[in-house]
């Protein structure tokens, strides 16, 4: 039997192959900044409804593909749909962000179901099944979850907090609770992603958005354990799954993560500096990212720097284009097209 050489750069780069020209996708590369978003939003009641809404969630997931030719498409979903197959209250209120009915205490855990409820999540499969049909054979299919410490901040605050101060409050009132929330979020997500490679993902991201508001043991307990222990459940299922594990704020624990955490990549925020990514992290693993998203707002001379000092000390090696954390909405499609056309000039043009 001959081995097929992989045509999707955003998958080599996942096997620790080196690309003269980067493959590039943005987090959050669907939404609010693209028009053609905005317009089938606009014929949706909710978010959520949209995000259960398997053909258009497919025809939004395609959209920035279309537009810009990235490298991966990210399924239109949310980290959330967790926590509504785990039977929380859950609704997005229009420029509010989430809402969710909050696990104020221990006790309160007992309302939750033990397994997600896989009914729930058909549609995230269904969308998965048609938007391969219709991507390039050269585009890497992305899926994902959040990881469970950052769907938890949300699930115990009951709406997105700046410093997820009642989950970390959680976290030394309840360590017990917690630990037993954590759980069930790490077979929910694992159950999860086991169906979403099964409907034909090539890889999915881990979201730890708010990893980087835990002091070091904590992170380790809360961030580093659980991620690891799901990404060793999901390979049992699923051999050699892709895996991209994006802890941000992680810091200087980023070099602990990689160390305890299998994933096949690892996303940097923007904070993160480029020599030390380069000299301690992506000699060891392939890494994504790390363009601020405000530079991208900004655009001009400020976005070409930016652009080039991450593609002079990151180019050399195993390294996937990306921005440190989503699209911001007031970014102008023209400084996206900008970025990619940069980054797709390759090393000879610089
Ligand atoms: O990256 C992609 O394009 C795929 C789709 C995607 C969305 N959310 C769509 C979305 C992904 C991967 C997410 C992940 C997500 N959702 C995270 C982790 C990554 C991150 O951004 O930090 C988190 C923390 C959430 C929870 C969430 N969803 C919040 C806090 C909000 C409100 C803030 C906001 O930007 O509006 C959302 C809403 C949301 N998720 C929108 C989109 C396109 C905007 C909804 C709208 O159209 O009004």
């Amino acid at each position: 039997m001959t081995v097929r050489p992989e045509i999707k750069p955003l998958l080599r780069v996942l096997a620790g192959e080196h690309e003269a020209i980067p493959p590039i996708w943005l987090m959050r590369q669907a939404g609010r900044y693209l028009p053609e978003y905005r317009k089938i939003r606009e014929q949706v009641g909710s978010f959520l409804d949209l995000c259960f809404d398997a053909k258009r969630a497919a025809e939004i997931t395609l959209q920035p593909v279309r537009r810009f030719a990235f490298d991966a498409a990210i399924l239109f979903s949310d980290i959330l749909v967790v926590p509504y197959a785990l039977g929380q209250k859950m609704w997005f209120e229009d420029g509010e962000g989430p809402k969710l009915d909050a696990l104020a205490s221990p006790s309160a855990l007992k309302t939750l179901r033990r397994k997600i409820d896989q009914a729930r999540l058909e549609p995230v499969y269904e969308a998965i099944g048609r938007v391969k049909q219709d991507l390039p054979p050269a585009v890497a299919l992305l899926g994902f979850c959040g990881a469970p410490w950052t769907v938890a901040t949300y699930m115990i605050a009951g709406y997105g907090t700046i410093d997820q101060l009642p989950a970390r409050l959680f976290a030394y009132r309840h360590p017990q609770a917690l630990a037993q929330l954590i759980d069930v979020l790490v077979e929910a997500s694992v159950d999860y992603l086991i169906r979403q490679f099964a409907a034909g993902v090539d890889a999915v991201q881990i979201f730890d958005t708010w990893a980087g508001v835990l002091p070091a043991n904590e992170f380790r307990k809360w961030c580093i354990e659980p991620c690891a222990r799901m990404i060793a459940a999901v390979r049992k299922r699923i051999p050699g799954a892709k895996i991209i594990g994006f802890p941000r704020g992680a810091a200087t624990q980023l070099e602990r993560y990689i160390e305890a955490v299998a994933v096949d990549a690892v996303g940097l925020d923007w904070t993160v500096e480029l020599a030390f990514a380069r000299e301690r992290i992506q000699k060891r693993r392939p890494i994504q990212g790390n363009l601020d998203p405000l530079a991208l707002v900004g655009g001009g001379a400020a976005l070409d720097r930016s652009i080039d000092a991450i593609l002079d000390a990151f180019g050399q090696g195993p390294f996937i284009f990306n921005l440190g954390h989503g699209v911001l909405p007031d970014t102008p499609v023209a400084h996206v097209e900008r970025l990619v056309s940069r980054v797709r000039r390759g090393p000879a043009r610089r």
